[in-house]
């Protein structure tokens, strides 16, 4: 039997609380989204005021060099690669997750001629698959993205298959890939592998070059607590890099960009994957998360991230008996750091939490998804989400009409 006592004393030997006070969390609210917006590091501001009133208001356009706004997309990137496994030069922030991939995309294509395959599973996110079939488009009906269920990708490396591109933690079900093995598998096949860390990156251990995997995208606004909208980051492994030819070609990838010639020719390094001017405000916002992640270490947030998910599931199956249908795999090693019920209501659901002061998220049909950010979510907090989610559930509550209007963002 677990009870607040348990999570209690789960909270006071826990070694990243003092972590929680770097984040600024509203009074009596319980964040369960992180994992869709990650909450605000408590330094973003004072940063954000020293880039807008210093840099912008004071230096003007002279930052570009003296605050070196013009290499912050590389510095970010240098500076997210030990979390994700990537060296020096093989990371940049950039654009959004959903560009990044049809950069890649089209690079691995061109990596791989003659075949035109990409290979996709239904459990991805939908820009991902929408990329794909918008790029595929562009290059002609040659090309294709191939759709198979998330446990036949192994199966469906077949040889035209230029590049395998999953999620390494599904959105929807909280399921953590196998990168080791599935990067291994396409190799093995001949094709290349793009990942999609946008839910692991901050939150799940990841080791790109260990599992010598290809190409990787991930967004900067969830457990790298960026701010809404921030850059997501490329990775190109180092073998990969100075080949092909960008399918965006903008000028801060062009290799003398203020040389202003007519033709472009691209940086020989991951540069060449930039496109416009850096977005300096949205960046240093992820800056300040990335400072942040960088004091402390992915292990022991792994390992807290698990103890949160796995005492959720617990306390879901003690106090909300048959209520729910668990839809997150129980074992630690495929989970990422979400937990996801499925309930015919769940967006009904969703809406009495968040009017009780618990914050999770709804992904239709049926998914009520809770995300759990180690660095600011206690044990208690899950103790108190799940006893409010009971309530709910015995009181019949969400079944008040102004939980089931829908609104734009689930
Ligand atoms: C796996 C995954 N990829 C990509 C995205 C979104 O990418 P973008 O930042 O381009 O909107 C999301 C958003 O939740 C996501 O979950």
């Amino acid at each position: 039997m677990i009870t607040l006592d348990t999570c209690r004393q789960a909270d006071a030997a826990d070694p990243l609380a003092c972590f929680r006070e770097h984040f600024h969390i509203p009074e009596g609210l319980i964040y369960l989204d992180g994992n869709s917006l990650g909450a605000m590091p408590v330094r973003t501001p004072g940063h954000l005021d020293e880039v807008i009133r210093r840099q912008w208001g004071t230096d003007l356009i002279r930052s570009w060099n003296t605050h070196r706004w013009v290499d912050l997309p590389q510095r970010l990137g240098d500076r997210l690669a030990p979390l994700i496994g990537a060296g020096a030069g093989e990371v940049l922030v950039t654009d959004s997750t959903s560009v990044n991939l049809f950069k890649l995309l089209d690079l691995a294509l061109q990596l791989r001629p003659g075949r035109r395959v990409i290979l996709s599973d239904t459990g991805n996110f939908p820009t991902d698959l929408y990329m794909a079939q918008g790029l595929s488009r562009l290059l002609g009906p040659e090309y294709s993205l191939r759709l198979v269920e998330e446990d036949d990708i192994a199966a469906a490396l077949s040889p035209d298959v230029a590049v395998m591109m999953v999620t390494q933690v599904n959105y929807r079900t909280g399921r953590l890939h196998d990168m080791a093995r599935l990067t291994r598998l396409a190799r093995e096949a001949g094709a290349l592998a793009l990942w999609d860390l946008s839910h692991s990156a901050g939150a799940v251990p990841v080791d790109l070059t260990c599992c010598d995997a290809d190409l990787a995208v991930g967004c900067g606004y969830k457990y790298l607590n960026g701010g809404p909208g921030a850059p997501a980051f490329l990775f190109v492994a180092r073998r990969h890099q100075g080949q092909g030819f960008p399918a965006l070609c903008g000028w801060f990838g062009h290799q003398s960009p203020f040389e202003f010639e007519l033709q472009y020719s691209p940086a020989g390094d991951i540069r060449r994957f930039l496109c416009g001017t850096p977005p300096i405000l949205s960046m240093a916002g992820l800056e300040a998360g990335i400072e942040l992640l960088e004091e402390t270490d992915m292990s022991s947030v792994r390992n807290k991230s698990v103890e949160l998910t796995d005492l959720f599931m617990r306390l879901i199956r003690q106090e909300c008996p048959d209520r729910f249908r668990l839809v997150t795999p129980e074992i630690a090693a495929e989970r990422g750091s979400q937990v996801s019920l499925a309930h015919p209501a769940g967006y009904a659901i969703v809406q009495a939490l968040i009017s009780d002061g618990v914050i999770p998220d709804f992904r239709a049909p049926d998914i009520l998804r809770f995300g759990f950010t180690p660095l600011y979510t206690r044990y208690i907090d899950v103790w108190e989400a799940v006893r409010r989610l009971r309530d709910i559930m015995d009181s019949g509550r969400w079944r008040r009409p102004e939980f089931n209007i829908r609104h734009t963002v689930t």
